[in-house]
Protein backbone atom coordinates (compact mmCIF):
# COMPACT_ATOMS: atom_id res chain seq x y z
CA UNK A 1 0.00 0.00 0.00
CA UNK A 2 1.34 3.44 -0.86
CA UNK A 3 0.66 6.66 0.71
CA UNK A 4 0.10 9.87 -1.59
CA UNK A 5 0.77 13.51 -0.90
CA UNK A 6 0.36 16.83 -2.08
CA UNK A 7 2.36 19.74 -1.78
CA UNK A 8 0.88 23.13 -2.06
CA UNK A 9 2.52 25.73 -0.06
CA UNK A 10 3.48 28.37 -3.29
CA UNK A 11 3.19 28.36 -6.94
CA UNK A 12 3.71 24.52 -7.08
CA UNK A 13 1.06 21.75 -7.33
CA UNK A 14 2.49 18.75 -6.20
CA UNK A 15 1.54 15.18 -6.13
CA UNK A 16 3.47 12.26 -5.02
CA UNK A 17 3.73 8.65 -4.31
CA UNK A 18 5.99 6.92 -2.20
CA UNK A 19 5.79 3.13 -1.33
CA UNK A 20 8.29 1.59 1.49
CA UNK A 21 10.28 4.71 0.59
CA UNK A 22 10.35 4.28 -3.52
CA UNK A 23 8.82 7.23 -5.29
CA UNK A 24 6.52 5.91 -7.76
CA UNK A 25 5.31 9.41 -8.88
CA UNK A 26 5.99 13.04 -8.42
CA UNK A 27 3.71 15.17 -10.46
CA UNK A 28 3.11 18.95 -10.86
CA UNK A 29 1.64 21.82 -12.39
CA UNK A 30 3.41 25.33 -11.83
CA UNK A 31 1.92 28.88 -12.11
CA UNK A 32 3.38 30.93 -14.08
CA UNK A 33 4.27 33.96 -11.93
CA UNK A 34 4.00 37.18 -13.64
CA UNK A 35 6.56 40.54 -13.36
CA UNK A 36 4.83 41.41 -10.55
CA UNK A 37 5.43 38.17 -8.56
CA UNK A 38 3.04 36.10 -6.62
CA UNK A 39 -0.76 36.98 -6.44
CA UNK A 40 -1.99 34.76 -3.51
CA UNK A 41 -5.39 34.19 -4.44
CA UNK A 42 -4.75 33.69 -8.19
CA UNK A 43 -2.31 31.12 -7.22
CA UNK A 44 -4.79 29.27 -5.57
CA UNK A 45 -7.33 29.15 -8.25
CA UNK A 46 -4.77 28.08 -10.72
CA UNK A 47 -4.38 25.11 -7.88
CA UNK A 48 -7.79 24.53 -7.69
CA UNK A 49 -8.36 23.76 -11.02
CA UNK A 50 -5.65 21.95 -11.52
CA UNK A 51 -5.29 19.96 -8.58
CA UNK A 52 -7.47 17.00 -9.04
CA UNK A 53 -5.69 16.35 -12.53
CA UNK A 54 -2.30 15.98 -11.10
CA UNK A 55 -3.90 13.60 -8.63
CA UNK A 56 -5.25 11.60 -11.26
CA UNK A 57 -1.56 12.13 -13.38
CA UNK A 58 0.15 11.06 -10.44
CA UNK A 59 -1.95 7.90 -10.02
CA UNK A 60 -1.41 7.14 -13.70
CA UNK A 61 2.34 7.14 -13.36
CA UNK A 62 2.03 5.37 -10.22
CA UNK A 63 0.08 2.30 -12.07
CA UNK A 64 -2.39 2.50 -8.70
CA UNK A 65 -6.29 3.04 -8.32
CA UNK A 66 -6.80 4.87 -5.34
CA UNK A 67 -7.94 2.03 -3.60
CA UNK A 68 -3.89 1.27 -3.55
CA UNK A 69 -3.38 4.41 -1.61
CA UNK A 70 -3.42 3.65 2.24
CA UNK A 71 -2.73 7.64 3.96
CA UNK A 72 -2.94 10.89 2.47
CA UNK A 73 -0.42 13.49 3.46
CA UNK A 74 -0.57 17.26 2.78
CA UNK A 75 1.93 20.28 3.37
CA UNK A 76 0.70 21.88 6.71
CA UNK A 77 2.85 24.87 6.33
CA UNK A 78 5.21 27.29 6.33
CA UNK A 79 3.99 28.53 3.04
CA UNK A 80 1.42 31.20 1.71
CA UNK A 81 -2.04 30.68 3.38
CA UNK A 82 -4.56 30.12 0.35
CA UNK A 83 -2.19 27.57 -1.66
CA UNK A 84 -1.82 25.96 1.66
CA UNK A 85 -5.11 25.49 1.78
CA UNK A 86 -6.09 24.17 -1.92
CA UNK A 87 -3.96 21.34 -0.73
CA UNK A 88 -5.14 21.16 2.49
CA UNK A 89 -8.92 20.89 1.35
CA UNK A 90 -7.98 18.39 -1.35
CA UNK A 91 -6.46 16.00 1.27
CA UNK A 92 -9.54 16.18 3.64
CA UNK A 93 -11.56 15.50 0.61
CA UNK A 94 -9.52 12.27 -0.40
CA UNK A 95 -9.38 11.48 3.62
CA UNK A 96 -13.15 11.49 3.76
CA UNK A 97 -14.35 10.07 0.77
CA UNK A 98 -11.88 7.02 1.12
CA UNK A 99 -11.50 6.65 4.98
CA UNK A 100 -7.97 7.66 4.80
CA UNK A 101 -5.90 8.68 7.31
CA UNK A 102 -4.37 12.47 6.87
CA UNK A 103 -0.79 13.00 7.66
CA UNK A 104 -0.28 17.07 7.99
CA UNK A 105 3.70 17.25 6.90
CA UNK A 106 5.92 20.10 7.46
CA UNK A 107 7.75 21.77 4.66
CA UNK A 108 10.39 22.32 5.79
CA UNK A 109 11.43 18.94 7.25
CA UNK A 110 10.35 17.43 3.83
CA UNK A 111 12.97 19.63 1.72
CA UNK A 112 15.41 18.13 4.22
CA UNK A 113 14.37 14.56 4.47
CA UNK A 114 14.00 13.82 0.75
CA UNK A 115 17.51 15.15 0.27
CA UNK A 116 18.65 12.75 3.66
CA UNK A 117 16.49 10.09 1.75
CA UNK A 118 18.37 9.88 -1.90
CA UNK A 119 21.76 10.95 -0.56
CA UNK A 120 21.92 7.70 2.53
CA UNK A 121 23.60 9.96 4.95
CA UNK A 122 22.86 9.51 8.58
CA UNK A 123 23.64 12.62 10.03
CA UNK A 124 24.56 15.55 8.36
CA UNK A 125 23.39 19.65 9.05
CA UNK A 126 21.38 20.85 6.57
CA UNK A 127 21.72 24.17 4.44
CA UNK A 128 17.93 24.53 3.42
CA UNK A 129 17.37 27.81 0.92
CA UNK A 130 14.75 28.87 -0.53
CA UNK A 131 12.74 31.96 -2.00
CA UNK A 132 10.84 32.19 1.76
CA UNK A 133 13.06 29.94 4.26
CA UNK A 134 16.93 30.02 4.91
CA UNK A 135 18.18 27.77 7.60
CA UNK A 136 21.26 25.98 9.21
CA UNK A 137 19.83 22.76 10.84
CA UNK A 138 20.79 19.61 12.62
CA UNK A 139 18.73 17.19 14.58
CA UNK A 140 19.00 17.46 18.58
CA UNK A 141 17.21 16.69 21.53
CA UNK A 142 18.83 19.34 23.07
CA UNK A 143 15.36 21.14 24.09
CA UNK A 144 13.48 17.65 25.29
CA UNK A 145 12.52 16.08 22.14
CA UNK A 146 13.46 14.71 18.74
CA UNK A 147 13.96 18.04 16.50
CA UNK A 148 15.72 19.83 13.95
CA UNK A 149 17.80 22.45 15.79
CA UNK A 150 17.67 26.00 14.06
CA UNK A 151 21.47 26.36 14.67
CA UNK A 152 21.62 29.52 12.42
CA UNK A 153 19.14 31.44 9.77
CA UNK A 154 18.26 34.58 8.13
CA UNK A 155 16.71 37.77 10.48
CA UNK A 156 14.48 39.06 7.37
CA UNK A 157 14.02 37.28 3.85
CA UNK A 158 14.88 34.18 2.15
CA UNK A 159 17.65 34.05 0.05
CA UNK A 160 15.90 33.16 -2.83
CA UNK A 161 13.38 36.40 -2.13
CA UNK A 162 16.28 38.26 -1.89
CA UNK A 163 17.28 37.05 -5.47
CA UNK A 164 14.20 37.86 -7.44
CA UNK A 165 13.16 41.19 -5.66
CA UNK A 166 16.18 42.24 -7.46
CA UNK A 167 15.57 40.74 -10.59
CA UNK A 168 12.75 42.27 -10.81
CA UNK A 169 13.92 45.44 -9.72
CA UNK A 170 16.57 44.84 -12.92
CA UNK A 171 13.93 44.23 -14.96
CA UNK A 172 15.19 41.10 -15.79
CA UNK A 173 12.89 37.94 -17.03
CA UNK A 174 11.53 35.10 -14.87
CA UNK A 175 13.63 32.29 -13.32
CA UNK A 176 14.37 35.15 -11.80
CA UNK A 177 17.26 33.56 -9.17
CA UNK A 178 18.46 31.49 -12.73
CA UNK A 179 18.33 34.54 -14.59
CA UNK A 180 20.56 36.61 -12.11
CA UNK A 181 22.93 33.66 -12.26
CA UNK A 182 23.08 33.55 -16.75
CA UNK A 183 23.57 37.75 -15.95
CA UNK A 184 26.50 37.14 -13.51
CA UNK A 185 28.55 35.22 -15.49
CA UNK A 186 30.38 37.98 -16.84
CA UNK A 187 30.62 40.49 -13.95
CA UNK A 188 33.24 41.59 -11.18
CA UNK A 189 32.68 42.13 -7.64
CA UNK A 190 31.38 45.66 -6.79
CA UNK A 191 31.74 46.39 -3.07
CA UNK A 192 28.45 44.93 -1.02
CA UNK A 193 27.14 45.02 2.26
CA UNK A 194 28.10 41.62 4.08
CA UNK A 195 26.39 40.44 7.32
CA UNK A 196 26.43 37.62 9.47
CA UNK A 197 26.78 36.89 13.07
CA UNK A 198 27.29 33.49 14.42
CA UNK A 199 25.45 31.37 12.24
CA UNK A 200 22.66 34.12 11.03
CA UNK A 201 22.43 36.25 8.57
CA UNK A 202 20.37 39.01 7.13
CA UNK A 203 19.68 39.75 3.62
CA UNK A 204 17.80 42.82 3.18
CA UNK A 205 20.48 45.57 3.59
CA UNK A 206 22.31 43.23 0.82
CA UNK A 207 19.16 43.70 -1.47
CA UNK A 208 18.66 47.94 -0.69
CA UNK A 209 22.02 48.63 -1.70
CA UNK A 210 22.24 46.23 -5.14
CA UNK A 211 18.86 47.84 -6.35
CA UNK A 212 20.05 51.04 -5.81
CA UNK A 213 23.58 50.30 -7.76
CA UNK A 214 21.27 49.64 -10.66
CA UNK A 215 21.76 52.08 -13.38
CA UNK A 216 25.27 53.10 -12.05
CA UNK A 217 27.39 49.96 -11.81
CA UNK A 218 26.45 47.55 -14.81
CA UNK A 219 24.30 44.86 -14.24
CA UNK A 220 26.83 42.32 -14.41
CA UNK A 221 28.74 43.32 -11.37
CA UNK A 222 25.84 44.19 -9.76
CA UNK A 223 24.30 40.44 -10.18
CA UNK A 224 27.86 39.13 -9.59
CA UNK A 225 28.02 40.49 -6.55
CA UNK A 226 24.64 40.28 -5.10
CA UNK A 227 25.11 36.75 -5.88
CA UNK A 228 28.47 35.90 -4.46
CA UNK A 229 28.23 38.01 -1.25
CA UNK A 230 24.78 36.10 -0.21
CA UNK A 231 26.40 32.79 -0.84
CA UNK A 232 29.51 33.73 1.00
CA UNK A 233 27.48 34.69 3.62
CA UNK A 234 25.88 31.27 4.18
CA UNK A 235 29.20 29.22 3.59
CA UNK A 236 30.79 31.04 6.27
CA UNK A 237 27.23 30.63 8.83
CA UNK A 238 27.14 27.14 7.50
CA UNK A 239 31.26 26.40 7.94
CA UNK A 240 30.89 27.70 11.37
CA UNK A 241 28.07 25.06 11.86
CA UNK A 242 29.93 22.26 10.66
CA UNK A 243 32.96 22.99 12.95
CA UNK A 244 30.35 23.66 16.08
CA UNK A 245 28.98 20.03 15.43
CA UNK A 246 31.84 18.10 13.93
CA UNK A 247 29.70 16.40 11.70
CA UNK A 248 31.06 15.51 8.37
CA UNK A 249 28.45 15.71 5.86
CA UNK A 250 26.51 18.72 4.45
CA UNK A 251 22.63 18.47 3.10
CA UNK A 252 22.06 21.06 0.62
CA UNK A 253 18.32 21.30 0.11
CA UNK A 254 15.47 23.67 -1.04
CA UNK A 255 14.86 25.62 -4.15
CA UNK A 256 17.80 27.36 -4.48
CA UNK A 257 20.13 24.02 -3.83
CA UNK A 258 19.83 24.18 -7.61
CA UNK A 259 22.58 26.92 -7.97
CA UNK A 260 25.46 25.54 -9.27
CA UNK A 261 27.47 28.69 -8.21
CA UNK A 262 26.26 27.92 -4.39
CA UNK A 263 26.72 23.95 -4.89
CA UNK A 264 30.43 24.84 -5.81
CA UNK A 265 31.03 27.81 -3.09
CA UNK A 266 29.87 24.97 -0.46
CA UNK A 267 31.69 22.40 -2.19
CA UNK A 268 34.97 23.89 -1.51
CA UNK A 269 34.37 25.03 1.82
CA UNK A 270 33.45 21.60 2.84
CA UNK A 271 36.58 20.02 1.08
CA UNK A 272 38.66 22.42 3.28
CA UNK A 273 37.58 20.29 6.10
CA UNK A 274 37.37 16.87 4.74
CA UNK A 275 34.07 17.05 4.85
CA UNK A 276 31.13 16.41 1.46
CA UNK A 277 27.86 18.41 0.32
CA UNK A 278 25.22 16.12 -1.10
CA UNK A 279 22.40 17.67 -3.37
CA UNK A 280 19.38 15.75 -4.15
CA UNK A 281 18.31 15.97 -7.84
CA UNK A 282 16.75 19.59 -9.22
CA UNK A 283 12.90 17.53 -9.50
CA UNK A 284 13.66 17.50 -5.74
CA UNK A 285 15.07 20.82 -4.88
CA UNK A 286 11.95 22.75 -5.88
CA UNK A 287 8.76 22.27 -4.50
CA UNK A 288 7.05 18.19 -4.99
CA UNK A 289 4.77 16.50 -4.02
CA UNK A 290 7.51 12.96 -3.25
CA UNK A 291 8.56 14.52 -0.28
CA UNK A 292 5.70 15.28 1.15
CA UNK A 293 4.39 11.80 0.45
CA UNK A 294 7.88 10.25 1.86
CA UNK A 295 7.41 11.97 5.41
CA UNK A 296 4.08 11.50 5.29
CA UNK A 297 4.78 7.63 5.18
CA UNK A 298 7.53 8.01 7.48
CA UNK A 299 5.29 9.67 10.52
CA UNK A 300 3.01 6.97 9.44
CA UNK A 301 4.75 4.33 9.74
CA UNK A 302 6.08 6.03 13.19
CA UNK A 303 2.80 5.96 14.75
CA UNK A 304 1.95 9.47 14.65
CA UNK A 305 -1.82 10.04 14.14
CA UNK A 306 -3.99 12.92 13.43
CA UNK A 307 -7.98 13.50 13.23
CA UNK A 308 -9.64 15.73 10.54
CA UNK A 309 -9.89 18.40 13.49
CA UNK A 310 -5.83 18.58 13.85
CA UNK A 311 -5.33 19.02 9.77
CA UNK A 312 -5.20 22.44 9.40
CA UNK A 313 -2.84 25.16 7.85
CA UNK A 314 0.15 27.36 9.53
CA UNK A 315 1.62 29.93 7.41
CA UNK A 316 4.21 29.75 10.05
CA UNK A 317 4.75 26.41 11.00
CA UNK A 318 8.43 26.19 11.99
CA UNK A 319 10.47 23.17 11.93
CA UNK A 320 11.85 23.07 15.13
CA UNK A 321 8.39 22.94 16.52
CA UNK A 322 8.08 19.23 14.63
CA UNK A 323 8.96 16.29 16.70
CA UNK A 324 11.18 13.48 14.59
CA UNK A 325 9.97 10.10 15.55
CA UNK A 326 11.94 8.48 13.00
FE1 LIG B 1 10.06 24.69 -0.72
Amino acid sequence: MAVLGIESSAHTFGVGIVEHGKILANCKSMYKISDKGMIPSKVADFHSKNGWRVIKEALDTAGLAIDDIMAVGYTKGPGIGACLRTGQLAARAISVKYCLPIIPVNHAVAHVEITKHLSRVKDPIALYVSGGNSQILSLSDALGFRHYYVLGETFDIGVGNMLDVFARAAGLKPAWGSTVAHVAEGGSYVPMPYTVKGMDFTFTGLLTHATKRIGKERIEDIAFSIQNTAFSMLCEATERALLLTKKSDILLCGGVAQSVRLRDMLESMAAAHKSRVHVAPNEFNADNGGMIALVAEKMLGAGYKFDLSAAVTDQHYRIDKVEILW
